[in-house]
């Protein structure tokens, strides 16, 4: 049995997508969501998916306690899925090469402080680049920088407006991103 943190802070529709994608597949369990946002209507999506909530702070967030919750949850892979806190050095030296992130831009390109939701694709569709996409990568303690798992690019067409680029990006996510997760489960021992 693989178990996954899911980390929130949003809409929570890659949350959705990855729990049903595991839904059947009684290897994965998704142990916990754990939300920086009570706004975020990942909670609610969480509720009706029987995920339980742990709602973080930033003081808990980057006590060692809390890196030792996950551990002693069992957790195998942290998925980042729309979260926006950096990571404490000590929660990523806890999960060497166990926690992703899912970019929607293709980096290097768009990728860093600064570069989060609607500011990404206001960027790439500013600088008419002919494409953009998503990118899983491993989480390292920089933003944006960690090892790349998968990428998936789109084209951008001549009158495309950040929004529309934005669901372009969003049907990749609800493609590829349960199946970056799937890749590396499996690799993991
Ligand atoms: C996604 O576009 C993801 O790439 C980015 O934040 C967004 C989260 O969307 N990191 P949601 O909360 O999963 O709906």
């Amino acid at each position: 049995m693989k178990r996954l943190s899911i980390f929130v802070s949003g809409n929570g529709t890659n949350l959705q997508r990855i729990a049903e994608y595991f839904l059947e597949d009684f290897e994965v369990k998704i142990e916990n969501v754990v939300c920086n946002n009570p706004k975020a209507y990942a909670i609610e999506r969480a509720k009706k998916l029987g995920i339980p909530v742990r709602m973080i702070t930033k003081q808990d967030f980057n006590s060692e306690a809390f890196t030792q919750e996950l551990k002693s949850l069992g957790i195998d892979l942290i998925v980042l899925a729309g979260f926006l806190w950096k990571l404490p050095e000590s929660l990523v030296k806890a999960f060497p090469k166990k926690i992703v992130n899912i970019h929607p831009a293709l980096l290097p390109k768009y990728g860093g402080k600064g570069f989060y939701g609607e500011h990404v694709h206001e960027a790439v569709v500013a600088a008419k680049e002919p494409y953009s996409g998503i990118t899983v990568h491993y989480v390292n303690e920089l933003y944006d920088s960690g090892e790349i798992i998968l990428q998936a690019r789109v084209s951008l067409d001549e009158k495309e407006t950040p929004d529309s680029l934005a669901a372009k990006i969003h049907q990749l996510e609800q493609a590829y991103f349960p199946v970056a997760i799937e890749q590396v489960l499996n690799a993991i021992q």
